[in-house]
């Protein structure tokens, strides 16, 4: 069981092939992470403040992606994390996008990074909430957990 952690830990999965002149990008990665593996490698992980996240993958992020597999960052200074756009998608972020970074927090300081770092590089496509909302369903929608059980995997 140890080894699928290290094989599974930031899993990147290439969803949607998007072309298109008015993008900034030509795909995204959703990457999800195997929170117990998070846990193995890394010396200091903290469970968030809103509780122990279930044993399940946790969404790292959305990321807009080149063809040659580079990506954009940082796209939007003028376009900060705000809490108050996402309030209603506030429990799945919890349950769905939790931290494991200490000191133990809500959460709040991943998202704005993930935010900051590569939802600003889909702004051509998905304005804030939408970028959050677009991410916590995929999440329901791969669902990485069930295909694993599925395929025979004891986790
Ligand atoms: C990758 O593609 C992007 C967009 O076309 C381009 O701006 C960037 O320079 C490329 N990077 C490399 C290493 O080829």
């Amino acid at each position: 069981m140890k080894s699928i952690y290290f094989i599974l830990v930031n899993l990147f999965i290439t969803l949607c092939i998007l072309s298109s002149q008015v993008q900034s990008f030509d795909f995204f990665y959703f990457v999800q992470q195997w929170l117990p593996a998070l846990c193995d490698k890394k010396a200091a992980c903290c469970y968030p403040t809103t509780g122990k996240p279930a044993l399940d993958f946790g969404i790292h992020g959305l990321w807009p992606v080149y063809n040659n597999h580079t990506f954009p960052s940082n796209c939007n200074g003028n376009s900060p994390f705000d809490e108050n756009q996402i309030l209603d998608l506030m429990s799945d972020m919890q349950k769905d996008w939790p931290t494991l970074a200490c000191p133990k927090n809500n959460g709040k300081k991943f998202w704005a990074h993930e935010w900051n770092k590569h939802g600003t590089c889909s702004l051509s496509m998905l304005d804030m909430h939408s970028y959050f909302q677009v991410t916590l369903a995929l999440k329901v929608k791969v669902n990485l957990l069930q295909v694993l059980k599925n395929a025979g995997t004891n986790i």
